[in-house]
């Protein structure tokens, strides 16, 4: 008999949704429900998409008021679960945390936005399931990096385990949609670029010796992330692009795919394979003497 996990969503934002609609499909685990603060039409969405919805305490008959049938306070799902996935705004999981995880003694994954190190920190590792899956096993609290750190680790964890030795350094150019599609967020007609990304930091907490280097644009879309990768090999040369090609055969979530003029025909690709994330690379490899 398979004991099923049980699963509470804390937030019900872009990432709860997604979360919420993967999990229920998944036969090993028991969605509790989903976590709403605010009074809005994702209540409703919630609702109708049969999940349970919890709330803050003091706010249940604020909720029910406006005809919402919510099952109870998001404290009570603390409770009941098993494991809890914070996807709060960036910066609340550390309160959640202290507030609520730890009071109950409930384990928590945390999305890729909350902080690794320094006092709010909200664990002390950031998990890839292509680098390290095992590590993440028995720990409390673990950090799932975002969709780019992760992208950046299933691309390059192949090929250092391929060429390791060989490559000198990558870098990364990555370009940020401003929003995601679903968002109601106004996009800015503006390119905005970050001084720090955190995405290289974030990649060398699971692949330590990675000489990465990431610069990061915001652009006005709201049709993916695009990476551009450089990888420069050192002695022993540059791969042919069959033996790229070659690490890549078995990658789970890694799609090569021959051509594309853009962002959107990469999104229409990854739902036609059924991905929920897909990285479009050029690479160029060099031999740097
Ligand atoms: N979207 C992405 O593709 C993406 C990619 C990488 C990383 N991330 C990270 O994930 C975070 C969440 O992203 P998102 O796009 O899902 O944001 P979002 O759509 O703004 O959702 C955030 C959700 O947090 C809920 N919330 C408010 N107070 C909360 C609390 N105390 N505890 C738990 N949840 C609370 C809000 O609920 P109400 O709506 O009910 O007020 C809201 O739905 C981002 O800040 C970012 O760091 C997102």
């Amino acid at each position: 008999m398979v004991v099923l996990v049980r699963v509470f969503i804390n937030g019900y934002g872009n990432i709860g949704r997604r979360l919420a609609s993967s999990l229920v499909l998944d036969k090993e685990i028991q969605l509790v429900g989903v976590a709403k603060y605010s009074i809005d039409d994702k209540v409703k969405e919630a609702l109708e998409n049969r999940y349970d919805v919890y709330v803050p305490r003091k706010m249940i008959g604020n909720f029910k008021e406006q005809g919402y049938n919510v099952t109870g306070s998001i404290d009570e799902a603390v409770e009941q679960c098993d494991l809890v996935i914070d996807a709060a705004k960036e910066g609340m999981g550390f309160d959640n945390k202290k507030n609520l995880y730890e009071p109950n003694n409930k384990p928590a994954i945390f999305q890729g936005g909350e902080d690794r190190n320094g006092e709010r920190a909200v664990a002390d590792m950031i998990h890839n399931s292509r680098v390290n899956f095992d590590m993440a096993a028995g720990k409390t609290y673990v950090i799932q990096g975002s969709c780019n750190v992760s992208g950046m680790g299933r691309v390059m964890q192949p090929l250092i385990q391929k060429f390791g030795d060989r490559i000198r350094r990558f870098d990364i150019e990555l370009v940020r949609r401003w929003a995601d599609l679903e968002d109601t967020k106004v996009v800015k007609d503006s390119i905005e670029w970050d001084r720090y990304p955190h995405h290289q930091d974030d990649v060398r907490d699971f692949i330590p010796n990675a000489n990465l280097y990431v610069d990061a644009f915001k652009v006005p879309s709201r049709m993916m992330h695009l990476h551009q990768m450089f990888v420069r090999f050192g002695d022993g040369g540059a791969p042919n692009k069959d033996q790229i090609l070659e690490s890549f055969s078995d990658e789970f979530g890694v799609a090569i795919i021959s051509s594309a003029k853009g962002t959107g025909d990469v999104r229409k690709k990854a739902l036609e394979l059924d991905f929920l994330m897909v990285i479009l690379i050029w690479s160029i490899f060099t031999k740097i003497s």
